[in-house]
């Protein structure tokens, strides 16, 4: 197993993508363009009383490696909150991560933080599964409690099972159970992103 889906990692690497504009919107662009992009979230956003929202776009997943890299995982935050996310990330105590925050292990898999009130059940996360080629980036799957990678998996089964203090974040040490993968191998496949120059 643990040989063998690395191989499949990086045989996924080499898929066909497509790139699409960028998106830091506030709630009222949600409000125009959330019917299908958020469709399986738990219920409608309530787009009054809520603030800044990042609902991303293929082109806003490039080079994994662009990232300040964390433990095993690359995370940035296109709203301007990058301190306030590593802050959270090097808190042993955990927290919520800010709007905005698109955390990474492999190329092909990504959170990003939705705007408060996005899916309680998710505590506001967004999964997404993503195809990358040296062209750029293509959304395969995005939402909340069906996303799945590659391999089947269901990503927020997998990362529910993370202590409630780290915000579905699962690490080596959150409660997840572990991936059948070294760090070296993950950063292999860091290094492998199609996408970097
Ligand atoms: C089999 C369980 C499982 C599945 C399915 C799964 N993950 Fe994970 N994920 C983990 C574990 C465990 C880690 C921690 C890896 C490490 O650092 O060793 C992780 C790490 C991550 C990270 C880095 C931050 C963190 O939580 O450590 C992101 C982002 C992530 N996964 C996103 C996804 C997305 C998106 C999907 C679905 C497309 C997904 N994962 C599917 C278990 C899973």
């Amino acid at each position: 197993m643990s040989r063998i889906l690395p191989f499949c990692l990086l045989v996924v690497l080499t898929a066909c993508g497509t790139t699409a504009s960028s998106s830091a919107a506030t709630t009222a662009d949600v409000a125009a363009d959330s019917a299908v992009d958020i469709a399986t979230a738990d219920a409608s956003p309530d787009v009054a009383a809520t603030g800044t929202d990042f609902n991303a776009q293929a082109s806003d997943f490039t080079c994994i490696q662009k990232g300040t890299k964390i433990r095993n995982f690359y995370l940035t935050n296109p709203l301007g909150n990058l301190d306030a996310a590593v802050a959270v990330a090097n808190n042993a105590a955990g927290g919520q991560y800010p709007v905005g925050t698109i955390i990474q292990l492999i190329p092909n898999e990504a959170m990003v933080k939705r705007f408060k009130g996005f899916s309680a059940t998710s505590d506001d996360w967004e999964f997404f599964s993503l195809s990358t080629s040296a062209s750029g980036t293509q959304i395969l799957q995005r939402g909340t409690t069906a996303v799945v990678n590659q391999f089947g998996g269901n990503c927020f089964d997998c990362h529910s099972k993370a202590d409630a203090k780290f915000d579905l974040i699962c690490e080596e040490t959150h409660g997840c159970a572990p991936l059948p993968f070294t760090a070296d191998t993950i950063a292999a496949v860091q290094s492998a992103d199609p996408r970097c120059p």
